[in-house]
């Protein structure tokens, strides 16, 4: 039994998130939690809401709310969708937590101490009228590039330029409209990461077995133009986590708070600290400190490719320069991005399809099954509403769905609701035996590996087995010669369904649970040896035919869903 520490990509406060954020990270890190937990390893598995920044002071305006309020409400909406999707968190928590203030603070002080915190003075726009230095999102203007009337202080969307508060031609604040806008000198903080650039290179070079995406994105980052820049560390802004050194004031530092990327990777530590605060553990450090006990803990971290340059460098720069003994993460799994019906899933133009929406539709097995063996592993996938009926109808309803309802209802018709005790297994009961022990093996390997959509595709291949003996067996016609080898065969068929519950539940939780109270299973143990296994259910244990477990999706229904979520949410 190992520890495994694991944690997703925290997702930003404005707004439910669309299926492409969610297979992109939350998703995948679930189904690596509930396998490591059935394998009898020791999990901690945490997310929280990314709450700071410019984007949530933005939503909660539009919204009419305090921001804080707003972050509150939305937490709540992001929490209760999580566990619509049977996310299992042990922890669900919150960059606003205090304990992410202090935290956060508490590394500031400590690499001000290592030397790697320098003030920087920069000319910025203020704005009188606001009484307040403005965030170069916060401004907008016409693009100097394109003559696009909106374009941002830091970019383009038009034209895609990165561009400078003053380059804009008319600049306003998006916040209020005043255009009396003036530059003035202001202080900002900066981590000096260029000083950790050999020991951060050393660090990637010696990561065994990373994935390419990985890496690729973080030796990109260290190396290209200038290689790993300082980065400013701070921002004006009302929300997030005042400028402090630990518990003492930063003088000239007054009102200004920690960008949103510093502190946020630091609530994975942080949220830890929530988990025991709120009593549902007991010992943090234990899973963070490798003073502490946390030194034979297994950490991976599960992201969007966009996230990799954060979790390569700048949160290990903030890690390794405090100097303290925190765990590093131990492996970075990476993904590309979904995409949707011929373009992008887009959370600001309101594309695609959005959690609480899929869920308004389909429970969420099916979305898990059909996200998670389509994860963009590799390179980008496209959700396609064909695609999703054919693979639910086929993979779910076709082969595991039939199988369970098939055989429960033969059984039921001619040998009662309890499980036959008749005949004795034959040869092709051991050669099915061997094949799904080797199909077994492949799944847990490529689970161990996280490598998800072979994981599914052995998952798949052994349904597929149970399905074949089936029809190979027949036990529909084996009955009128051989009832007793029709028994044997629907006790295999059984205990087939028990098996199928156990293995496919972290892909498929609910309809697991399902099966298993059908089947009046009190062993759920992950299968160490199949012939074992497939005796779980003795003659004579009673069951019950499961509801559906699996429905069809009919091309009215998939017509329908595509006209809907066709056009842009509001
Ligand atoms: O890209 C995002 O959704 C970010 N909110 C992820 C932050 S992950 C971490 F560093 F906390
Ligand atoms: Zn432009």
């Amino acid at each position: 039994m190992a520890r495994h520490l694991i944690t997703s990509a925290i997702p930003y406060i404005n707004g439910i998130k669309h299926l492409g954020n969610l297979v992109g990270s939350q998703l995948p890190a679930d189904l690596y939690a509930r396998y490591l937990r059935q394998r009898g390893h020791e999990v901690l598995f945490l997310c929280a809401t990314d709450e700071h920044g410019t984007p949530a002071e933005l939503a909660a305006a539009k919204a009419g709310k305090p921001v804080a309020e707003y972050c509150a409400e939305m937490w709540q909406v992001q929490s209760d969708l999580a566990d619509g999707f049977r996310l299992s968190f042990d922890h669900f928590g919150r960059s606003s937590s205090p304990q992410n203030h202090r935290l956060t603070q508490h590394f500031a002080k400590v690499l001000d101490e290592a030397g790697l915190i320098r003030e920087v003075t920069e000319q910025q726009m203020y704005s009188p009228t606001e009484g307040r230095f403005l965030p170069d999102r916060y401004i907008e203007g016409t693009c100097p590039n394109c003559g696009f009337d909106s374009a941002r202080g830091d970019q383009c969307d038009n034209c895609t330029k990165q561009l400078d508060p003053v380059d804009l031609i008319n600049p306003h604040s998006s916040v209020s409209g005043a255009t009396d806008l003036e530059m003035r000198e202001t202080k900002h903080l900066h981590l000096r990461q260029s000083q950790m650039k050999a020991q951060l290179e050393e660090w990637i070079d010696t990561r065994e077995g990373w994935p390419v995406l990985t890496t690729s994105i973080a030796k990109k980052w260290l190396t290209d133009g200038d290689g790993l820049q300082d980065r400013g560390i701070t921002r004006d802004l009302d929300w997030g986590v005042a400028v402090q050194r630990g518990d003492d004031p930063w003088p000239g530092m007054e009102g200004k708070v920690f960008y949103v990327w510093f502190d946020a990777p630091i609530e994975y530590i942080a949220c830890a600290q929530e988990w025991v605060d709120a009593e549902k553990g007991s010992d943090w450090q234990r899973w963070w400190r490798t003073d502490k006990g946390a030194g034979d803990v297994t950490y991976t971290q599960f992201m969007g490719k966009d996230n990799v340059p954060f979790h390569t460098l700048s949160f290990p720069a903030t890690i390794l320069g405090s100097g303290e003994p925190w765990k590093l993460v131990d492996y970075i799994k990476s993904f590309n991005y979904l995409n949707y019906d011929g373009g992008q899933f887009s959370t600001s133009r309101g594309r695609g399809v959005f959690m609480d929406q899929a869920l308004e539709i389909l429970p969420p097995d099916y979305w898990r099954w059909w996200l998670l063996s389509h994860v963009p592993e590799t390179s980008d996938s496209e959700f396609t509403w064909e695609n999703f009926q054919q693979s639910v109808n086929k993979d779910l309803a076709d082969v595991l769905g039939n199988f369970a309802s098939r055989v429960t209802k033969f059984c039921r018709s001619k040998f009662g609701e309890t499980v036959p005790e008749a005949g004795t297994q034959g040869p092709e009961e051991a050669r099915l035996i061997a094949t799904l022990t080797e199909k077994l093996r492949e799944y847990e390997a490529h689970m161990e590996a996280i490598e998800i959509r072979k994981s599914a595709a052995a998952l798949r291949a052994i349904w597929v087995l149970g399905n074949e003996y089936l029809q190979d067996a027949a036990p529909w016609s084996t009955f009128k010669e051989d009832p007793d080898r029709a028994a044997m065969q629907i006790r295999l068929a059984l205990n087939l369904i028990r098996f199928y519950a156990v293995i496919s539940a972290p892909f498929i939780p609910d309809a697991s649970g399902q099966l298993l109270e059908a089947m009046k299973a009190e062993n759920a143990d992950w299968p160490e040896d199949v012939e074992t296994a497939l005796g779980a259910l003795p003659g004579g244990h009673a069951f019950t035919v499961p509801e559906v477990t699996f429905r069809k999706i009919t091309d009215a229904e998939r017509e329908d869903w595509q006209t809907r979520f066709a056009g842009v949410r509001s």
